[in-house]
């Protein structure tokens, strides 16, 4: 039976609405998680997985810590291609000791769902024609269909964690928003194949005039790869042996040679966008993820941001109901857009350093080669690069 009333409404299951979820339970704070899809079908969205450590320590704190503590790949550095060369960027070593970890987001999910289920946590998957009303008054409430049956749930807050598509940002007053965007000329093309990867200690990132490319990994017998594409491609142009094919074109000889290939277990395309939308708290409605903000995936921010999100989040919730504060509330939104402008920076940095942009030619490419170059020999810019990469402290001043 689903409760009529509950404190905190979450509308969306991915991983910033299931990890709220988590955190707020831990707190004693009752929550109840409306998702549109079904288990099955969140699971199966691949994306990005590099967990910066803050999000590592803020799933353990949550209690869904033990899947990355098992299988998380921990990465001490990163490497760049550019020119056929590869280098390497000592990040661990540039940053006083930190670290990330290579573990998917489709496992972390999976992890959050299963501590939910396990806690028999209110859920309801595959609710139709969600909506919001009353946030900018004292009584919030989601009304929603289940299996045909209308439902209302009344409740003190609504978490907006469903997503750039959701119903969420889509119920705040055009004009109490304010949006930036910026789209850019290409997509990503992605697969996933059962070979172990060409590099398992770092991500390779690189730089090719024929685009970029992308070594990431989900074990070490499960690769995920990428290469820049005309975002008019569709998966169907892209044949394994191709994707194979060309990888290899944009890598150093020793990686080209040594990359294993095999049939691809998953293939899809993602447009690159960068996005954030102004406020985030309207009343008594918080966006959180996506649903407030997009970063390209280069550098593998999207899941992170949304960690720290859900952490400031859940923290002024905490504060309303055990310290009877609201200062957490007041600043929410302030507090989370300062790391996510800095972290938009980061992503729209690194995309426009490594991708192929048809606008700017030759020249430009010459531009990204002499920025690389400076960079990999410059002991500033690395570890300017590298403080990025392993994740802003989650307090940093604003
Ligand atoms: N009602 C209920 N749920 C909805 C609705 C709706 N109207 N619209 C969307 N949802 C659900 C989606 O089905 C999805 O499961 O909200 C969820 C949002 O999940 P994500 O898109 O994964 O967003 P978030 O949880 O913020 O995760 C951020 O995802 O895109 C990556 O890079 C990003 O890794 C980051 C992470
Ligand atoms: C991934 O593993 O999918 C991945 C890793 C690093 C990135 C982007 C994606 O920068």
């Amino acid at each position: 039976m689903l409760p009529a009333r509950t404190q905190v409404a979450i509308v969306g299951a991915g991983p910033s609405g299931l990890l709220l979820g988590a955190l707020l339970h831990k707190a004693g704070i009752d929550h109840v998680l409306i998702e549109r899809q079904s288990p099955g079908y969140v699971l199966g969205r691949i994306r990005a997985g590099i967990l910066e450590q803050g999000t590592v320590n803020l799933l353990r704190e949550a209690g869904v810590g033990h899947g990355v503590d098992n299988a998380g790949i921990v990465h001490h550095s990163i490497e760049l291609v550019f020119k056929n060369t590869r280098h390497a960027i000592d990040v661990t070593g540039l940053t006083q000791g930190k670290v990330v970890t290579a573990y998917g987001q489709t496992e972390l999910t999976r992890d959050l769902m299963e501590h939910r289920q396990s806690l028999g946590l209110p859920t309801v998957y595959e609710a139709t024609d969600v909506q919001l009303q009353g946030f900018e008054g004292n009584s919030p409430s989601v009304t929603f269909h289940k299996d045909g049956v209308a439902h209302t749930l009344a409740c003190d807050f609504i978490a907006g964690c469903d997503g750039y598509h959701g119903v969420a940002r889509a119920s705040v007053p055009k004009n109490a928003i304010t949006e930036y965007e910026k789209v850019y000329p290409f997509a990503w093309l992605g697969v996933l194949a059962d070979v172990p990867p060409v590099s398992s200690h770092a991500i390779v990132y690189a730089n090719s005039d024929r685009g970029f490319a992308l070594c990431s990994m989900r074990s070490m017998t499960r690769s995920r790869y990428y290469v820049q594409c005309p975002s008019t491609d569709s998966v169907n142009q892209w044949s394994d042996q191709r994707f194979w094919d060309e990888i290899r074109l944009r890598l150093d000889p020793e990686l080209s040679q040594r990359m294993q290939t095999g049939p691809s277990i998953e293939k899809s395309m993602a447009p690159l966008r960068s996005f954030v939308a102004e406020p985030m708290r309207f009343g008594r409605l918080f966006l959180a993820g996506d649903a407030a903000h997009i970063v390209p995936p280069t550098g593998a921010k999207g899941l992170n941001l949304a960690a720290s999100d859900v952490k400031y989040l859940s923290s002024a919730f905490i504060e309303h109901y055990v310290d009877r504060s609201t200062a957490g509330i007041d600043h929410y939104s302030q507090r989370a857009l300062a790391r996510i402008w800095r972290a938009e920076r980061f992503s729209w940095w690194l995309t426009s350093l490594m991708h192929q942009f048809p606008e700017t030619g030759a020249f430009g490419q010459k531009m990204q080669e002499a920025e690389l170059e400076y960079l990999v020999n410059s002991p500033a810019l690395s570890t300017s690069l590298s403080e990025n990469y392993v994740g802003l402290p989650l307090d940093f001043a604003t």
